[in-house]
């Protein structure tokens, strides 16, 4: 993509003018300010809105992070963008499909941030998005109609663009970082949120088409936690120590326990959702 002035608006004709996809984004509702993308996505999801509509806000007032925490969302240059799926999908394949998708998504993000800021960010697992070891943004799924023909995911993404890392709350801003603090300039967000769009459309066509085996190969090769020691914090509360082994068929972080042998002699474990810290 070629280098735009950098603006500090965002909207929907700026969006469009870089949009390169064929139903993500076709549909933009661009707010001001609300809750939260995810919670105005799905009550449009209620009412219907197509497949491929997307969520924009220039600022969150409860904007929510994955295991219930609060996801900060000042004005002032980050991007907070939801993207609702509605596909018609096969019942054998159906859970597969959902279990991937918050994974395409980080990939997604990670990609469509590289294509337009050079940066190189990696993803912790599930989907973390760390550029220099820091968190630059996240994914929030959250999926209506799960065991129907045609379920309904919503897709939130919150990337730290452009703010300042010292307005951050001071509780952040140790492990937080924003993309314009890495690459030393302001990023224009209607490019940046066309990329990530374009990428995710790819997976999610690609994912519908039944090719996982390629994106699962494309996720642990971005995914800095494979090979790392972790704490994993599973939610009730339980947390275990280990090596992170592999990602599963079914998108699971496994884990070869500390004090077990690493050469498959004991089972990994599993881990479908918890908070996972990378270890020194
Ligand atoms: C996380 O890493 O905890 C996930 C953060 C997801 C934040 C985004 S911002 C847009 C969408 N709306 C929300 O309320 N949350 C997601």
């Amino acid at each position: 993509m070629s280098a735009p002035p950098v603006s500090g608006d965002l909207t929907v004709d700026a969006i469009r003018a870089h949009l390169q996809t064929n139903s993500l984004g076709q549909t933009i509702r661009l707010l001001d300010e609300t809750p939260s993308t995810n919670t105005a996505a799905l009550a449009l999801s209620r009412d219907r809105a197509p497949h491929g509509t997307v969520v924009v806000a220039e600022r969150q007032t409860a904007g929510r992070g994955r295991l219930r925490r609060e996801w900060f969302s000042p004005s002032g240059g980050n991007l907070y963008c939801s993207v609702l799926l509605r596909r018609t999908i096969a019942p054998h394949v159906r859970e597969r499909w959902l279990s991937w998708i918050p994974l395409i998504t980080g990939v997604a993000a990670a990609r469509g941030i590289r294509r337009v800021t050079g940066l190189d960010p990696c993803l912790k697992w599930p989907n973390d998005i760390l550029v220099g070891g820091k968190k630059a943004g996240g994914v929030l799924c959250e999926t209506t109609g799960a065991g129907e023909a045609t379920p309904c995911v919503v897709i939130g993404i919150g990337i730290n663009v452009n703010t300042a890392v010292e307005d951050f709350p001071e509780e952040f801003r140790e492990q937080a970082t924003t993309l314009a603090s890495e690459a030393g300039v302001l990023i224009d967000r209607a490019t940046l949120l066309a990329a990530v769009l374009l990428e995710l459309e790819t997976r999610s066509e690609a994912l519908a088409a039944g090719q996982d085996p390629d994106l699962a190969r494309e996720y642990s090769g971005l995914c800095s936690t494979l090979g790392q020691r972790v704490r994993v914090s599973l939610i009730g509360g339980t947390t275990h120590e280990g090596r992170a082994s592999t990602i599963g068929s079914d998108g699971s972080l496994h884990i070869v326990p500390d004090g077990t042998r690493e050469d498959g002699g004991g089972d990994p474990l599993v881990v479908r959702a918890g908070d996972v810290t990378h270890l020194r």
